[in-house]
């Protein structure tokens, strides 16, 4: 039987892009297709998504959406089929889809993303002729409100599912914006959106969705303690069986090393060597003297959750143990600070680039020897994930989807030949120092290093498993 789902995200890949979530909300439809889910994606029409998507056919529209008209646009960009909500007012805007150009929260996004939710509950409850989802699926905050909306219509509904992409997100606004959104005054309320005095967009949708996903097992866990929670762990335990981890998946086309356009030069397992060109090619593009010792890599958002300053204070350590490392990223101006710091005392052993460049990330992942990523926590994580298909072995702490993807080089996974990268924890300074002693130490032994590469590429993060996850638990759900 298929089965048709709206996805409600703030971005999606490859229109919009500022982390992990456009990653899973361009990908997860693709998968899901294989299994007789039809999806529709409904995102907001900022100027890139405009301008790429040229005209399509206006499916709906809106007198007033938080101030101004609006109308969703219906568009196919390769195998997505988007929705795409066009609320100038809203969205027409210089700066990224979250902060200005300077930098800050856009003052408004209460009310751009309240919006979001508020069209996908409308096209979920029959706004598009002939249209009627079975399942509507929202991403992380912005799109929480959806399941709110649906609950407290009255009318008949589709099933709802809130996502959770990242807890440390969770769209908290002044308790003075609740008469502007169009809920009933019973949703001021613990049941409803009412957070501590605030607003909480997410924990509202945690609230009203039939069914909350996270992006790995063992995030799923660590959000139901006092520590991981995030302050909603209460809520979360009070969800039950209610509250699944599935781990991401990447799209194995776009992530392809032996079809990978902006790589110097495709390999894949069984062609290992044709590898060390596009180490060659990414030592002369960070201007690092040329050798045979490891490339470690950093390729992020340049933040605490990502443990980066770990990194950034372990760079003379990492030069002196013989290592080089280059850097994509960009984030808290203190972390960039300090990379920058570390390159100009080492020019030839650290390259940094600031900044965002999905091309040079490809190209990190095709030349690097290894992936540092020392999160203090992390959901899913997908930089791990395209580590260990473009053989760039993942040196990750022991935290969410890290440890679900991972399996540590320890002497029973080497003696076995199953390695795929190096687990340390918890995320401090000396456990990251130990990891990269361990990374240093497999390098040295180069045919085990070989066949570490080669588990690592042989695994499979194809959103294959997860999707199957998914798409059962949606079945499950729309037969309740
Ligand atoms: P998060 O979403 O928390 O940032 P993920 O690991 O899930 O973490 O996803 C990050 C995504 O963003 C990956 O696709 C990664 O390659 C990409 N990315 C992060 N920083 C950069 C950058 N500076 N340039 C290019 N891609 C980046
Ligand atoms: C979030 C998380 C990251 C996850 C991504 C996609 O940005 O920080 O761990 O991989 O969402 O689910």
């Amino acid at each position: 039987m298929s089965l048709s789902l709206l996805s409600v995200a703030s971005e999606v890949f490859p229109l919009i892009k500022t982390g992990g979530l456009a990653d899973v909300a361009g990908a997860l439809p693709l998968a899901l297709a294989e299994h007789g889910i039809d999806v529709r994606t409904l995102m907001p029409g900022y100027p890139d998504v405009m301008a790429r998507i040229g005209t399509g056919e206006t499916l709906c529209r809106f007198v007033n959406l938080f101030g101004g008209p609006a109308a969703v646009i219906g568009t196919r960009l390769g195998d997505l089929d988007l929705l795409v909500l066009d609320a100038p007012h809203l969205y027409d805007r210089s700066g990224g889809p979250y902060v200005t150009a300077g930098g800050f929260d856009h003052p408004d996004n209460w009310a751009r993303f309240a919006a979001l939710s508020q069209a996908g509950a409308a096209v979920a409850q029959g706004a598009i002729p002939g249209y009627r989802p079975d399942i509507v699926q929202a991403h992380d905050w912005q799109a929480a409100l959806t399941p709110v909306y649906l609950a407290v219509s009255g009318r008949p509904r589709p099933k709802t599912v809130v996502t959770i992409h990242n807890l440390a997100f969770q769209g908290s606004y002044p308790a003075s914006i609740f008469g502007s959104l169009g809920l009933p005054a019973a949703a001021w309320s613990l049941e409803g959106v009412e957070y501590y005095g605030n607003v909480g967009y997410l924990k509202g949708g945690l609230h009203a969705a039939d069914l909350v996903t996270t992006v790995s097992p063992t995030y799923a866990e660590e959000i139901l303690t006092p520590g991981g929670g995030m302050g909603l762990d209460g809520l979360l335990r009070g969800r039950g069986e209610r509250l699944v981890g599935i781990v991401n998946g990447i799209d194995t086309g776009v992530w392809d090393p032996r079809n990978d356009p902006v790589i110097a030069s495709p390999y894949g397992a069984r062609s290992l060597k044709g590898r060390l060109r596009n180490k060659r090619a990414i030592e002369q593009e960070f201007g690092l003297a040329r050798g045979d010792g490891p490339i470690l890599a950093v390729v992020s958002r340049l933040t605490w959750q990502k443990g980066l300053d770990l990194v950034a204070e372990a760079c003379d350590a990492i030069v002196a143990r013989g290592a080089r490392l280059v850097v994509v990223g960009s984030g808290e101006p203190m972390i960039e600070g300090q990379f920058l710091a570390a390159h100009a005392r080492h020019p030839d052993r650290i390259g940094v680039r600031i900044g965002y460049d999905e091309t040079l990330s490809h190209r990190v992942q095709a030349g690097a020897d290894a992936i540092l990523i020392p999160s203090r926590f992390e959901p899913c994580g997908l930089t791990q994930l395209y580590g260990l298909r473009y053989g760039c072995i993942p040196v990750v702490a022991k935290v969410g989807g890290l440890a679900d993807t991972v399996i540590d080089a320890n002497h029973a996974a080497v003696t076995a030949g199953v390695a795929t990268g190096v687990i340390f924890g918890p995320p401090t300074g000396p456990a990251l120092i130990d990891g990269v002693d361990r990374v240093l130490d497999l390098y040295a032994d180069p045919k085990g290093w070989r066949s570490m590469q080669v588990s690592a590429m042989n695994a499979d993060v194809s959103w294959r498993a997860s999707a199957r996850i998914y798409a059962d638990l949606f079945r499950d759900l729309t037969r309740e």
